[in-house]
């Protein structure tokens, strides 16, 4: 089984962003956890601050790949791009964020990606990318 993580922008610094919302965890470290906990997934990662690059990426692997988790970050509030790219692949996508969108400012209670994806796990910190590889699982 072949899952890719997509990240969206600022997902690079994660660790030193906002330590009190995201965490002080990088996503590195997050990711070879993750890496020996599904010993028996492919597991690959993949972040860009570029709206064109999560969407290539998306058709790159949207067709191959069993899975794809993605936390399209401030995309999620704005991109039809993203949203179309997703609706014009084969691969399940699962909409992963960190903190809780709807416990926070307004303008994240609106997601391009929700009506496209599959599911969506958020609100849990790091734990949320752990949960949607486990959704792809079964
Ligand atoms: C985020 C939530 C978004 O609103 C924000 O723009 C991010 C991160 C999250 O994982 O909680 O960059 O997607």
């Amino acid at each position: 089984m072949k899952i890719i993580i997509i990240n969206g922008p600022n997902l690079n610094l994660l660790g030193k962003r906002e330590p009190e919302v995201y965490g002080s965890d990088t996503f590195e470290d997050y990711f070879s956890k993750l890496q020996f906990k599904f010993k028996e997934i492919e597991l690959e990662y993949f972040q860009s601050n570029i709206e064109g690059e999560l969407i290539s990426k998306i058709q790159e692997t949207g067709f191959t790949y069993d899975g794809i988790v993605l936390n399209a970050a401030a995309y999620t509030h704005t991109s039809v791009g993203i949203a179309d790219a997703i609706k014009a692949v084969e691969t399940p996508v699962v909409e992963v964020h960190i903190s809780n969108t709807h416990k926070r400012e307004e303008f994240r209670h609106v997601s391009y990606i929700s009506p496209v994806a599959i599911g969506v796990i958020l609100g849990f910190g790091l734990k949320s990318y752990d949960l949607a590889i486990e959704s792809l699982k079964n």
